[in-house]
């Protein structure tokens, strides 16, 4: 299942992240506010079970989630997503996995992982800002399959029509919740009209 956001601030905030004259401090924050409202709607429907509370006045009954959080940035650029997320889940747990697109055959190499472990019914969710060929979210997605684990979803910031039918193709029970879905990818295999280098742009380094 795809979702695009239609939400009018995050279509707002987007804009402001794609313009080329977004320093990293504000495209820092913008990514951080954007992915807040992002997983804001992706956990509308999130199991809950309900719990007793004592308000000053009386006991009722209260919503409690039901599943381990574990949020899964995708090193480097899905870093810049974490914050937004712990923000929102502040007892979720994080496990990073490293991931880099070769620049000749665009292809992912991974690097890096480290998921937690003694987990109870946990829903991993895959955060990185952009969506290309979707090689990438593939291959962290068949990390974490490996492992054992199934209940996994995606939220990335920008997705393009190509990356999310490949991912959909291998991964048909992935949820996608993304910001936006661009036009098409251009012959380096970046997002039209995207945003550039998300890695670069969140840190600065070109
Ligand atoms: C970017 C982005 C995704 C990937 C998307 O990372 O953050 O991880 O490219 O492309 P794909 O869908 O075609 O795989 P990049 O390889 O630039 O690494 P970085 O985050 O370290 O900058
Ligand atoms: N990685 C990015 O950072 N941007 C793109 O448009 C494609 C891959």
């Amino acid at each position: 299942m795809i979702y695009e956001s239609k939400h009018a601030l995050l279509k707002h905030k987007l804009t402001v992240l794609r313009d080329k004259n977004t320093h990293y401090k504000e495209f820092r924050n913008l990514v951080d506010e954007i992915t807040m409202l992002i997983l804001y709607e992706a956990l509308a429907d999130i199991e809950i079970k309900d719990i007793e509370v004592e308000t000053p006045l009386e006991t009722t009954i209260g919503k409690a989630l039901v599943n381990d959080i574990v949020i899964v940035p995708v090193l480097r650029a899905g870093v810049g997503m974490m914050d937004g997320c712990l923000r929102l889940i502040p007892n979720a747990r994080v496990g990073f996995v490293g991931m880099y697109r070769d620049p000749e055959t665009k292809k992912p190499v991974e690097y890096y992982e480290k998921l937690p472990e003694k987990l109870s019914k946990p829903i991993f969710y895959i955060i990185d800002p952009m969506l290309a060929t979707g090689g990438s979210l593939i291959a962290t997605i068949d990390l974490i399959k490996r492992k054992g684990y199934k209940n996994i979803k995606v939220l990335t910031i920008i997705s393009s029509p190509e990356g999310i039918e490949t991912l959909e193709k291998s991964h048909p029970d992935v949820d996608i919740y993304t910001g936006n879905i661009d036009r098409s990818l251009n012959d380096h295999k970046y997002i039209l009209p995207g945003l550039g280098d998300a890695g670069d742009r969140l840190y600065g380094t070109k």
